[in-house]
């Protein structure tokens, strides 16, 4: 099956007390789940969201990578604010409320 787009969202977590810190410790978890719900109560089909390890983002997590944009978000914490990602998934707007700029 070929994917319209694929979703990686980062689940990494680490010990407490690390400086680094971990999207697992932001809710990155909790928060792909609402990813996964909303995109099937907007109907969105030929995707996949999947979890990650580490994405190398750590400080700006929780980290969601989207392809084939290429398109880097920090996610919303607040699950009411990920429509616009829904949005994103659904038409190919880029959300760059949430973008994370990459160097
Ligand atoms: S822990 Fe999520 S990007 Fe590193």
């Amino acid at each position: 099956m070929k994917f319209e787009h694929h979703v990686f969202v980062c689940t990494n977590s680490r010990e407490e007390g690390s400086t680094k810190g971990s999207c697992a410790e932001k809710n990155s978890l909790e928060l792909m789940t609402s990813l996964k719900r909303m995109t099937r109560e907007y109907g969105i089909e030929n995707i996949r969201i999947n979890k990650s390890g580490c994405l190398g983002a750590c400080e700006m997590g929780p980290a969601c990578v989207i392809y084939p944009e290429s398109i880097w978000y920090t996610l919303p914490a607040e699950k009411e604010k990920m429509a616009s990602i829904i949005e994103h998934l659904s038409t190919g707007k880029i959300c760059h409320e949430y973008t994370m700029v990459i160097e």
